[in-house]
């Protein structure tokens, strides 16, 4: 069976090291803050070119406690997609704030500025692109607009420009994200001071000294287990990015493109996920699936058609790219250090799907 993301194929080689860093955090007995905590918060803030980093329990949290310490909350208004993962908007609710969903570029898949600017209202407080399957979102276009910008960078650390134009930008450590835990994990960057001082606060119960509450916060953390896990990863980030960039290369050198439409490629892409387009991705899936290879759809029910966010009053036919792309997007298997092999028997499939031989 190939899978969509071999995970293990790419920590397996830094097993030796993890269980050494492990055995220190055992060894520590400090599992809450502390130095890992510490020491990653720097060295992620030190890549990302930001000055504040912090750690938190999960890529959710991270997006709910930004908005909070932007001051995001009841009456006002926040523009997202509606194609991406359900916690984008699910935040900006949660916080008591209403998302406001625009369409996306076709092409890119990411938010379209000029539906974001004819969405804009009064009570518009800021815009949350999402750098989609790792993909950089238009930031300097939606910058334009003259809105603070909370970037949910969740699928694309490392990814070109990604936490340079947020006054916060937010990152999942979920075991399938380019850069990974071993478990649950989150950060928010962030360069403005009062802000960062803010989200420190809200992830311990609004305190600064753990003695005094000076704001109604939760309890939001990284543990000391998921920062030594994640200093072990860090150093490797870029290689094996630079290894889905070679796959996503090798899928195209491989002629899938005559066959699905390729996602555009760009030099600050991560691929996240390979996403191809087809209308006929049922047949293209069910054919891999026959061939014991993994491939998903993503967004199948776009976030203004679930039902939760039904009281938002948008219908079929609201966002049309949103719903055509979640009508023909196909992701096709990849991670960093995939093999050539894996990606010729995929491609293969994919052609044969399309009665189309394979290219040798
Ligand atoms: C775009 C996006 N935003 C937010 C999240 C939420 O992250 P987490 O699962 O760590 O809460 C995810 C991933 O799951 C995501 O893909």
């Amino acid at each position: 069976m190939i899978p969509l993301v071999d995970v293990k194929a790419q920590y397996a080689p830094l097993i030796p090291q993890l269980q050494e860093r492990l055995a220190q955090v055992l060894e520590s007995g400090r599992f809450i803050f502390g130095p890992e905590v510490e020491a990653f918060e720097r060295e992620s803030a030190a890549f990302l070119g930001v000055a504040h980093a912090i750690g938190v329990a999960n890529g959710t949290d991270a997006l709910v406690l930004a908005l909070e310490a932007m001051g995001i909350g009841r009456g006002d208004e926040v523009i997202c997609p509606a194609f991406t993962f359900y916690a984008s908007a699910e935040s900006i609710a949660r916080v008591g704030a209403t998302p406001v969903f625009a369409d996306i570029d076709p092409v890119s898949l990411n938010l379209d500025p000029e539906d974001v600017a004819a969405r804009m209202t009064a009570r518009t407080k800021a815009i949350m692109p999402v750098h989609l399957f790792g993909r950089p979102a238009p930031l300097d276009a939606l910058a334009s607009l003259g809105l603070p910008l909370i970037e949910d960078s969740a699928q694309a650390f490392g990814a070109a420009g990604v936490a340079s134009k947020g006054v916060c930008s937010t990152f999942s450590f979920f075991p399938t994200k380019n850069l990974f835990a071993l478990g649950d994990g989150g950060l928010v960057a962030c360069s403005d001071d009062e802000v960062a001082e803010r989200v420190r606060m809200l992830r311990f119960h609004g305190s600064r000294d753990k003695k005094t509450f000076e704001l109604v916060g939760t309890n939001s953390r990284l543990d000391a287990i998921q920062a030594a896990a994640l200093r072990v990863f860090l150093p490797h980030l870029n290689g094996w990015n630079r290894g889905r960039r070679e796959g996503a290369a090798r899928y195209a050198e491989l002629g899938l493109g005559d066959v699905v439409e390729l996602p555009l490629d760009e030099p600050g892409h991560v691929y996240h996920m390979y996403v191809v387009r087809s209308p006929d991705r049922a047949r293209i899936a069910a054919a891999l699936a026959e061939a014991g290879i993994a491939s998903a759809s993503y967004y199948v029910v776009p976030l203004h058609l679930q039902p939760a966010m039904r009281y938002l009053g948008y219908s079929a036919g609201s966002l049309p790219e949103t719903e055509r792309a979640a009508a023909d997007n196909l992701a096709l298997p990849l991670w960093g250090g995939i093999g050539a092999e894996v990606q010729e028997q995929v491609a293969a499939a994919v052609l044969a799907a399309a009665g189309v031989t394979a290219a040798s």
